[in-house]
């Protein structure tokens, strides 16, 4: 049984990726990991976004900055698996327990990444986007995350239409 997933975003640009790393976040959310650490240039918009999106539908889920995405990697408690089209097949590669940290980058990942995971892992093995490699990795390991706490609102699923009610949280 999985205990905490993390993901680590590499590279954040405000002006390029807001919508790339705020769909990590999404994503991430989504399904079951708790938070998202990013590099690059710290982005409070991008924060605000989330935390939004957290306030409306629920968590736990936070986003945190770090200067050094090194330092963090290092001292990270658990396993370390990055995505990466370089790696091994998703289908060969060994589901970790525990917790995990999930990296994705954004453009040139530095290649000393590919040493300090413990794997890398391929979500096919041509390029895409670390969003969908993240979706398909989480599916894989997790399933979609089926409850929230605090939310304000939730979906009503409906084969026609857009139905939402209050959330008791
Ligand atoms: C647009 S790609 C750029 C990759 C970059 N050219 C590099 O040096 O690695 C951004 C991110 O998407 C993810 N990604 C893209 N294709 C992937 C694949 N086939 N499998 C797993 N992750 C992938 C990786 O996390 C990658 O760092």
């Amino acid at each position: 049984m999985l205990m905490a997933v993390t993901v680590l975003r590499l590279g954040h640009r405000p002006q390029r990726d807001k919508r790339v790393t705020t769909h990590c976040a999404l994503v991430a959310r989504a399904f079951g990991a708790r938070e998202l650490v990013y590099s690059g240039e710290r982005d409070k918009k991008f924060e605000e976004t989330v935390k939004g999106v957290v306030e409306s539908w629920g968590g736990p889920f936070t986003v945190k900055y770090t200067k050094s995405w090194r330092s963090f990697l290092k001292s990270f408690k658990g396993k370390k698996v990055q995505l990466t089209m370089y790696g091994l097949p998703l289908e060969e590669a060994p589901v970790p327990k525990g917790n995990l940290l999930v990296v994705v980058g954004s453009t040139k990942v530095p290649p000393e990444v590919y040493g300090l995971v413990d794997l890398n892992v391929a979500v096919g093995g041509q390029p895409h986007s670390e969003i969908a490699a993240l979706a398909v990795y989480l599916y894989r390991i997790h399933g979609l995350k089926k409850r929230f706490t605090g939310a304000k609102i939730r979906v009503v699923p409906s084969e026609k239409g857009k139905k939402t009610v209050a959330s008791k949280g």
